[in-house]
């Protein structure tokens, strides 16, 4: 039977995920489904965010449906989404970013660069070290070329090699990669391609990029389609995978019912899509260009709608 583990998370994941579950539960009522209570909620009720015995329920999953975790910034505060990603190997973050005369898909690595978790604050100097390594960088060039073999074959590799060494090593072993693959490419300094993929977004096909650049390189594309409420994304490692929208717990407009679910919709879409089902995956996107199309919209994109009524009006289409 199929598995898949929901994890709401907190703030808005509260609102988001719930819609996104009764969609899939609509589309696969032999699915089943099992909650995972992780997070800063968690945190603050029992003193542990996420525990091993959650790390091994995820495991058990085909595959999780993540909402968002609240990471207080606080020095001993470890953040459970990258503890996550790195206990699952999760190691390709895939961010697609689509609209009209686009389509972009972000393959961001997602295990490694400056996440790598090897840092100290001292007294007077603090120090986080970048990582990249060869067979985390060839992994991710391995997947983004996969990627973009589905697509229009086009890779661009987004690095800062001209300041940064570890990025001069990236480049190099995504450029070799691509060269093996036999894939069209090019490659661009990241705070040129974060203005470029803003005004040309169609010259894009698959761009390939390292941990923090690629985290930044979404959000700032999420504006090119109406913001984080609109953005998927799956991560993916060769023995499990996790489908998430982009953006996170907005403890701003958590609790008021005024949160967008599509990113979190289309990250179910994502889900399917890697289950097999294209289609249900497919019936997920139209019922929402639909919706849209009717004049549906919540607050963040110029509408009035709630987070459950759009969810509801989705879930009568697809009924
Ligand atoms: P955020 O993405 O939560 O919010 C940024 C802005 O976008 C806010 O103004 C928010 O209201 C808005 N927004 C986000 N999602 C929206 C939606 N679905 N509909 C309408 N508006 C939406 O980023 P932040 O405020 O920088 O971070 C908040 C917390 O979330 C932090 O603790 C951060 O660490 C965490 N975070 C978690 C994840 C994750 O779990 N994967 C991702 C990003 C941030
Ligand atoms: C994201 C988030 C995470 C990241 C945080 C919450 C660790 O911003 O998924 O984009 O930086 O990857
Ligand atoms: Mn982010």
């Amino acid at each position: 039977m199929t598995r898949i583990a929901i994890v709401e998370g907190d703030g808005i994941g509260h609102e988001v995920i719930p819609v996104a579950q009764r969609v899939l539960e609509l589309l696969h009522p032999e699915y089943k489904y099992f909650p995972v209570d992780v997070g800063y909620g968690r945190w603050e009720q029992t003193g542990c965010p996420c525990a091993d015995g959650d790390i091994s329920a995820l495991k058990t999953a085909d595959a999780i449906l993540f909402g968002a975790i609240t990471t207080p910034p606080m020095k001993d505060y470890q953040s459970v989404v990258l503890r996550i990603r790195k206990a699952l190997d999760l190691y390709a973050n895939l961010r697609p970013v689509k609209g009209e005369g686009f389509d972009i898909m972000i393959v961001r690595e997602n295990t490694e660069g400056m996440y790598s978790g090897i840092e100290e604050i001292g007294p007077d100097r603090s120090t986080t070290l970048r990582v990249v390594s060869r067979k985390g960088t060839e992994r991710i060039a391995q997947a983004a070329i996969r990627c973009a073999r589905q697509r229009l074959g086009k890779l661009t590799i987004g690095h800062k090699a001209n300041v940064l060494k570890s990025d001069v090593f990236f480049r190099d072993i995504c450029i070799a990669e691509a060269q093996k693959a036999g894939v069209t490419y090019n490659d661009k300094y990241i705070d040129a391609l974060g203005l470029d993929i803003l005004q040309h977004p169609g010259a894009y096909d698959v761009i390939v990029t390292t941990n923090i650049f690629g985290d930044i390189l979404s959000d700032v594309s999420s504006y090119l389609v109406g913001g984080l409420g609109l953005v998927p994304s799956a991560n993916i490692g060769d023995r499990y995978a996790l489908f998430e929208p982009v953006h996170g717990s907005a403890p701003d407009i958590a609790g008021k019912n005024i949160a967008n679910p599509i990113a979190t919709l289309r990250s179910a879409a994502m889900l399917l899509a890697h289950l097999g089902d294209k289609e249900g995956a497919a019936r997920i996107e139209s019922a929402i260009s639909s919706v849209l199309s009717s004049g549906i919209r919540t607050r963040d994109i110029g509408g009035s709608t709630g987070t459950r009524e759009f969810g509801g009006a989705v879930l009568r289409l697809l009924g």
